[in-house]
């Protein structure tokens, strides 16, 4: 039995593909590793909590020395690296704390798989990015596996540091590493600091939503789904040493994708047509906020079968169908510190 070391399992991102890898993994056991800051949390994976094939850990990947015992305990097999801070706009108000998780917390598990990966045969390091190391496309062009990094946000110049970071040690080390950078993922349990569910939260509740500066800003949305198969192909089939595009092929521009959520919701809601998109407000814009990202993930699609498989509006009408019965999920995660913080960014807008 190969044991799976899943960091941020808690998360968004992460808790859909720990359901998925306990799931149609019975002969692996499945072990997530999670801080359970403001963005982790265990409801996310109710459903599959008491699977026999599911650990939880509660660690910060920050504890260097914690993580190696952890690692010299379980003896993963292979590590799918999750766990980040993941919002631009904390970034932009508190970086730091994004250099101690994204990039020594990387570190952290690099190191730790180091000592116990004496023989690397059968083992992977597989780090999980984002397309914003690649910084702002101009009205043209997609991002490719060769694009040069060029990071604008703190978030995304940590991510970018990790991500060099997991190449030097395969570089230097033999490592056994795959690396994905994906575009925006929409869908369940992501928290609602984050455009699609932040709207849908504020249109529920009658509250204004925010749009930065024009509205104009691109975006590739990729349905979370989607994304977690793509993780598993790559995780089982991906080439070591490389790197693979995750993308939906779908860009929106941010105004128009939440004028087709304000449709959705005012349907959802049985409120008149228009209602909603009476809350959208133009608010001053996100410092150094970039253009637009696109990718281009036909290496992923050719070499590994791969391809996006929900539609953005089907998927879009699940996600506020989720959201609007999940309800008391919304206030759990609102609550404590995340209200505080929400306040005072919102305030000062
Ligand atoms: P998220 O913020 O929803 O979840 C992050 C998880 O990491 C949380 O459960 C949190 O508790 C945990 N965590 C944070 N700091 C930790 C620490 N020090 N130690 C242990 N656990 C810690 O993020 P997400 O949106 O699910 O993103 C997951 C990964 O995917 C991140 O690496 C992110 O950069 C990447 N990514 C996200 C997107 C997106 O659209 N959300 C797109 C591409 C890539
Ligand atoms: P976000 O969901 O924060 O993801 P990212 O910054 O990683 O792309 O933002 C998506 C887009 O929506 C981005 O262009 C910023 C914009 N945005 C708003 O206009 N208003 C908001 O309240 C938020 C959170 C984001």
């Amino acid at each position: 039995m190969k044991t799976i070391l899943i960091t941020g399992g808690a998360g968004f991102i992460g808790s859909h593909v720990v359901r998925r890898f306990v799931k149609n993994y019975p002969q692996y056991k499945i072990v997530n590793l999670d801080k359970l800051t403001y963005a982790g949390n265990l409801a996310n994976l109710k459903d599959i909590e008491k699977e026999p094939n599911y650990e939880f850990i509660r660690a910060d990947i920050v504890a260097g020395e914690l993580i190696k015992k952890i690692f010299q305990k379980y003896r993963f097999d292979g590590v799918i690296h999750l766990a980040a801070e993941s919002h631009v706009d904390r970034s932009i108000a508190n970086p730091t704390e994004f250099i101690y998780t994204n990039i020594i917390g990387t570190v952290n598990l690099l190191n730790a798989a180091r000592e116990i990966w004496e023989h690397t045969e059968g083992k992977l390091f597989y780090h999980i990015s984002t397309d914003e190391v690649y910084g702002s496309l101009g009205s043209s062009g997609l991002f490719t596996e060769t694009t040069s990094y060029d990071p604008q946000s703190p978030y995304s110049a940590s991510k970018a540091s990790s991500d060099h970071l997991v190449r030097a040690y395969h570089n230097t080390y033999k490592m056994p590493v795959v690396i994905s950078n994906c575009s925006n993922n929409y869908g369940s349990f992501q928290f609602p600091e984050k455009l699609i569910p932040l709207s849908i939260n504020n249109i529920r509740n009658n509250k204004l939503i925010p749009v930065y500066g024009k509205g104009e800003n691109i975006r590739d949305w990729l349905y979370v789904e989607d994304h977690a198969e793509a993780i598993d192909k790559i995780f089982h089939s991906g080439k070591i040493g490389d790197t693979y595009n995750i993308g939906g092929n779908n860009e929106l521009k941010n105004i128009d994708l939440l004028k087709v959520l304000c449709r959705i919701m005012d349907q959802k809601l049985r409120r008149t047509a228009g209602t909603s998109e009476h809350l959208i407000t133009f608010v001053k814009d996100r410092a150094g906020h970039d253009l637009r990202y696109a990718i281009d993930s036909s290496k992923l699609q050719k070499e590994l079968k791969w391809k996006p498989s929900v539609v953005f509006e089907q998927g879009l009408e699940k996600t506020v169908e989720w959201y609007l019965a999940n309800e008391e999920w919304m206030k759990n995660v609102t609550s404590g510190e995340y209200l505080k913080y929400y306040d005072s960014q919102y305030n000062k807008r």
